[in-house]
């Protein structure tokens, strides 16, 4: 038997205030949280819902440096911008608040404290990279090198981003510093680590044997990293951006930012029920879910719970970590840094009163199990062929026919009046919402979605096949049992659909008078007269001779320009991206290769020569077939320059080759020889010319 809890404490990932949200973030994260936490509440659950910004850390920091201002300016703005956001998109947090609060860095150096003081922590002394220019110690990101996995030259010295491995400084090959450009010196250092490996075996139980439920992707990265052996982790940082670490000896050391987040929950949860928060933490009776990204599991599945154990109090632990994969868009991993991103405010302003349809296609196409794609024209579809054409279209109709056939008043039927069609679309109605519910307990939110969305199409279908339209002269009776069957469903609709599209929920139980109307931005999710998540698959919501509303419509078609002034903003970044990535390769020269001596190079004949035919070889784009005049023959040589130059252009030109190279064959052509190129990183080329014209055949050397 599934244990029964007293409430919930469900948190979302506090994210980074040095940025706005995007779609990707909305995917991972907030939208399944969101969906939970108005579910829950819909039941009457006892909910809280607590999310922030996440304030420290060392790219704040940077990004800080690059616009001149302060980390405290930068979080100041985000932090603004993330909340108002969220709220705008419905995202029904309890509260949104921040780890720069002092109630925050209160809780986290009590926090620390208490490990330090029973002797949880490792101490330990050891040589750390230290900028001697900038005179600082370079803690994770202040280090950049070469990543010993893949070779990029950008890695952190926490991660490379191009191949996603975890490093450590150490690993870096050619470390500099990012402030001073510099090569750093080791220098030595006291740090605090939790020591994880005591951990190991405490993380087996919980974990391997006791949460096989999991999903297997949050399960399989946690048994990985337990199975990989679990080592000591540094909880503290030399820098001068975060909760100062609350010890005499500790100047210039602040908590590690991977520290201080999660207990950011804490202290939000603080900040919101100062008197009650314990109850919240410390309760079996509270169930704990952790919404997260995938990047995030071994915080929350393995950091933060031995943090906790740690601590002990009566802590409780996550019953569950519902983690997703990434979405990317239009085939390209979603990239701040290259503005490859939907901006959760742009989209706002840009589509203004459309957050369920994000919403919607969000969750309909979440990672749940694996990364997926966004795109544009898949939001169309799902906008104009689902929202519209099925929930919105049945909506639409079964209240413009109760207002023409019926003056608005719901319709009355008797039981011996129902058909067995009737019966049949009536026995249908609970086993869809069934099968709602049953995806929502087991964090399923896209199958919840389809299962949703099935129920505005079993409607949609019944209207259909009966026609009442066609009835209503000969058996209004008949057309009175059709519509008051069809304004039920909707009834189920504006409650099944409200996790998932709160806006146009409440919108729909404003027309059926089942809720009064409010203007709230963030529609709130509580059960208020009918609208329980229990009476769910009952046709009792409407009785016969109440008044419905006005019909609005829930959705509206998204014309094709819409959708194409997007593409072509995406467009026109990828374009950017390109140039800058073009001109960055470009102005990194690549590494001089090993040693010659002098002999070799003497073997090399390098002469001038004049071009005096030139044309494409078929069936290639790169090759040329050049004809030159050596100044002591005529030869063919075949080269692959046709990216950069005509034909035309080549005739006349003076050139350089080596003119001993081995002949060889290059698409059934022999060529003699080679020209000489110069060529940059991003594979610009250019041929090599006498600074004046010579005679052909001069040596160079
Ligand atoms: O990955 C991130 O965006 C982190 N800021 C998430 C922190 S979650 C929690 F631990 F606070
Ligand atoms: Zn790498």
């Amino acid at each position: 038997m599934e244990k029964k809890f007293k409430r919930h404490l469900i948190t979302a990932a506090l994210p980074y205030a040095n940025g706005s949200v995007h779609i990707g973030h909305l995917a991972g994260v907030y939208v399944p949280a969101d969906i939970y936490v108005r579910y829950l509440r819909l039941k009457g659950e006892d909910v809280l819902f607590i999310c922030g910004s996440d304030e420290h850390g060392v790219p704040i920091t940077f990004k800080a440096k690059d616009l001149g201002c302060s980390p405290q300016e930068i979080v100041d703005k985000y932090h603004a911008i993330i909340k108002d956001s969220f709220n705008r998109f419905g995202i029904s947090f309890s509260i949104y608040s921040r780890t720069s609060s002092k109630i925050h860095s209160e809780t986290a150096a009590e926090f620390f404290k208490k490990l330090y003081d029973e002797g949880k922590f490792i101490e330990k002394e050891s040589e750390q990279y230290f900028d001697p220019a900038a005179q600082v110690f370079l803690a994770d990101r202040y280090i950049m090198g070469t990543c010993p996995k893949c070779g990029n030259d950008k890695a952190y010295g926490d991660q490379c981003e191009k191949c996603g491995s975890t490093l450590s400084p150490d690993e870096l090959i050619d470390p500099h510093s990012r402030l001073s450009g510099e090569k750093p010196v080791k220098k030595l250092t006291k740090h605090w680590y939790l020591p994880l490996d005591k951990y190991e075996n405490w993380l087996k139980e919980w974990i391997i044997d006791g949460h096989k439920e999991w999903k297997t992707n949050v399960y399989g990265q946690c048994k990985s990293w337990i199975d990989g052996g679990l080592k000591p982790r540094a909880v503290t940082r030399d820098l001068d951006w975060g909760v100062p670490v609350p010890l005499e000896d500790a100047k210039g050391k602040v908590l590690y930012v991977w520290f201080d987040a999660p207990i950011g929950y804490i202290s939000n949860t603080k900040e919101l029920l100062p008197n009650e928060w314990e109850k919240w933490w410390k309760s079996p009776d509270t169930r704990m879910i952790h919404f997260i990204g995938k990047d995030n599991i071994v915080f929350h599945c393995i950091v933060f719970p031995s943090m906790l154990k740690a601590y002990g109090d009566g802590y409780i632990l996550p019953e569950n970590v519902p983690a997703n994969e990434f979405l990317n868009l239009e085939g390209d991993k979603i990239s701040t840094s290259r503005n490859w991103a939907i901006w959760l405010e742009e989209y706002l302003d840009q589509f203004p009163g459309q957050q369920d349809v994000m919403r919607y296609v969000l969750c309909a196409n979440a990672p749940e199990t694996k990364d997926n794609d966004f795109t544009w024209k898949d939001f169309q579809a799902r906008n104009n062929s689902e929202l519209v054409a099925i929930y919105g279209n049945f909506v639409n109709r079964a209240l413009v026919l109760t207002n023409k056939y019926f003056g608005g008043k719901v319709p009355g039927y008797t039981q011996d009046q129902l058909t067995e069609e009737d019966k049949q679309l009536v026995k249908s109605i609970p086993e869809i919402t069934a099968a709602i519910q049953n995806c929502l307990d087991h964090f399923k939110f896209r199958d919840a979605i389809k299962e949703a969305m099935n129920l505005a199409r079993l409607g949609n279908k019944y209207l259909t096949d009966t026609e009442p339209w066609k009835v209503f002269k000969t058996d209004p009776q008949r057309v009175a049992v059709i519509l008051n069957l069809c304004l039920q469903i909707c009834a189920n609709l504006s409650i099944a659909f409200e996790p998932f599209c709160p806006f146009s929920s409440k919108r729909l139980q404003v027309m059926l008078n089942l809720a009064p109307k409010k203007d709230d931005i963030c529609p709130v999710s509580a059960p208020e007269g009918k609208i329980r998540w229990e009476n769910l698959g009952s046709i009792d919501f409407l009785k016969e001779g109440d008044q419905i509303g006005t019909p609005e419509l829930l959705f509206s078609k998204i014309e094709d320009e819409t959708i194409q002034a997007q593409t072509d903003r995406l467009a026109r970044i990828k374009k950017e991206n390109e140039e800058k990535a073009a001109l960055e390769a470009a102005s990194h020269p690549q590494p001089q290769k090993p040693e010659c001596t002098f002999e070799e190079f003497e073997k090399m004949d390098i002469r001038t020569a004049t071009v005096l035919e030139a044309e494409a070889v078929p069936k290639t784009d790169k090759l040329l077939k050049l004809t030159i005049d050596t100044g002591i023959d005529q030869r063919v040589i075949v080269s692959g320059i046709a990216e950069y130059y005509k034909p035309e252009d080549m005739i006349g030109k003076q050139i350089c080759i080596l003119a001993n190279l081995k002949p060889r064959k290059i698409r059934g052509i022999e060529s003699n020889g080679m020209i000489l190129m110069a060529k940059d990183n991003s594979g610009k080329m250019r041929f090599i010319t006498p600074q004046e014209v010579m005679v052909n055949g001069a040596t160079v050397g």
